[in-house]
């Protein structure tokens, strides 16, 4: 039985995730391929042993001596973050290693540079655990919708943000609080940045518009806002309209140029998204012939997370046993159909909009607003006020039809320059119908 010989670089969470599931599903992964996936080498710094059930593993902490080992077939990069990560990864592939990694800071910044020489290689370079965690979205777009045009794009890709929002809307607890419980539990990391700020979820989308629409895209072309700002007060006025708030990826295909925004989200209670609760994750894929894909599951954890990485190495022993490696495509098209691609600027966009204005209560407090909205042509479709404070500060709360994000970004100026608006006005895009079909 042929050996395929796998090189580990981290042996942290998902490293040690991975050794688990390689370990446990030995015998159902030969049943599956005829093949031996041997976790032959570690090299972690952390760690001066490895737990006794790896005995057969040998441990390093000179991650270049498992690169350049003959021995190794394919190197795992489970470290994260930009370097030493690009650094291993981009010698391994020069030393004509097939590469899987979980790292989406990594491929949604540096991606380009890694594929192409990649390619220049003749290598593999898998990255399934990067988006989703042990959802695999990467092969479905690369495989099972391989014969559509992905037209659309949407989900809730971060279960740290999905986790606070999700108890925030089931306990009424503001932001703060429920991070620090969640940090407590081991739901968000002690420095959550990347999570609530919505840069996470940007990364993912970057991966996921690459190979959905063959582009070249990195995270920071993407427009991100997180959810610090979200108020319990908001969350209970979106289930008065029947609707939750979620942080949302979203990208639509317009041919010529593509749509990409992370934002929270308005979702009616009738939409499949606003079910996904707690540190589920819930991606939301459209195409021209299969029509809409729903894909649901853990979006991190050690055996998740390891169980995607542990398809990638198998995907690339088989092709390494069948002498077919490159048969899928690392980036699902060829790298000569990759394309430059542009971004809709934000302020060509529009959705509907739910604003809670703070203003005095009192007489022309909402004519004044109307008015505003008037001039900039944002229809009202609804206007709700709670509680009576003659003289004081009340919300307002209105949703609007669609309108566009510079007319809105014009309105709010106005409408918070106002003398009887007391606080910056608190907006919050709504999910539009259209987010979902072809444009
Ligand atoms: N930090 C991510 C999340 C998991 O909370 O979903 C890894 O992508």
């Amino acid at each position: 039985m042929k050996t395929i010989n796998i090189g580990l670089i981290g042996f942290g969470t998902v490293g040690s995730g991975l050794a688990e599931v390689l370990l446990s599903q030995k015998e159902r992964l030969v049943q599956r391929s005829g093949l031996t996936l041997r976790l032959a080498k570690v090299a972690d710094i952390m760690i001066s042993e490895l737990p006794p059930q790896f005995a057969d593993t040998e441990l390093t902490n000179d991650a270049k001596a498992l690169i350049n080992d003959p021995e190794i077939d394919i190197v795992v990069e489970l470290i994260g973050g930009i370097e030493p990560a690009k650094t291993f990864v981009m010698d391994a592939i020069a030393a004509g290693k097939h590469v899987v990694t979980a790292n989406k800071a990594l491929l949604s910044q540096e991606g380009k540079e890694i594929f192409a020489a990649a390619a220049v290689q003749g290598v593999e370079v898998g990255f399934e655990a990067s988006v989703g965690g042990g959802i695999p979205l990467i092969k479905s777009l690369k495989e099972g919708l391989v014969a559509n045009r992905i037209q659309s794009i949407m989900g809730i890709m971060n279960g740290t943000a999905n986790y606070i929002l999700t108890r925030m809307t089931d306990e009424g607890v503001p932001f703060d609080e429920v991070l620090k419980d969640a940090q407590k539990l081991g739901f968000a990391e002690a420095d959550p940045t990347y999570d609530v700020e919505g840069i996470d979820t940007a990364h993912k989308l970057a991966i996921l518009m690459t190979i959905a629409y063959g582009m070249n895209i990195t995270h920071n072309e993407i427009a991100t806002e997180g959810i610090t700002e979200v108020e319990p007060v908001d969350i209970e006025f979106a289930r008065e309209f029947g609707c939750c708030i979620k942080l949302l990826a979203i990208s639509r295909n317009h041919g010529d140029h593509v749509e990409a925004r992370v934002h929270p989200t308005m979702v009616p209670h009738s939409h499949m998204l606003a079910s996904i609760s707690g540190a589920y994750n819930g991606i939301h894929f459209s195409g021209d012939m299969v029509g809409n894909v729903l894909l649901y599951g853990l979006g991190a954890g050690k055996l998740p997370t390891g169980s995607a990485v542990a398809a990638d190495i198998m995907d690339i022993a088989r092709n390494i046993s069948s002498g077919s490696v490159g048969r899928v495509p690392s980036l699902s098209y060829l790298s000569e159909e990759i394309k430059e691609i542009g971004i809709t600027p934000m302020e060509e966009l529009s959705c509907p909009w739910y604003f809670r204005i703070t203003a005095r209560d009192e007489p022309g407090v909402l004519a004044a607003i109307a008015g505003i909205l008037s001039k900039h042509k944002i229809s009202i479709e609804s206007v709700m006020q709670k509680g009576r404070q003659e003289g004081g500060p009340v919300s307002i709360v209105l949703t609007t039809h669609t309108a566009g994000e510079s007319d809105i970004h014009a309105a709010l100026g106005e409408i918070n320059a106002l003398d009887m608006v007391s606080a910056p006005t608190v907006k919050i895009r709504m999910l539009d119908e259209g987010d979902e079909a072809d444009s």
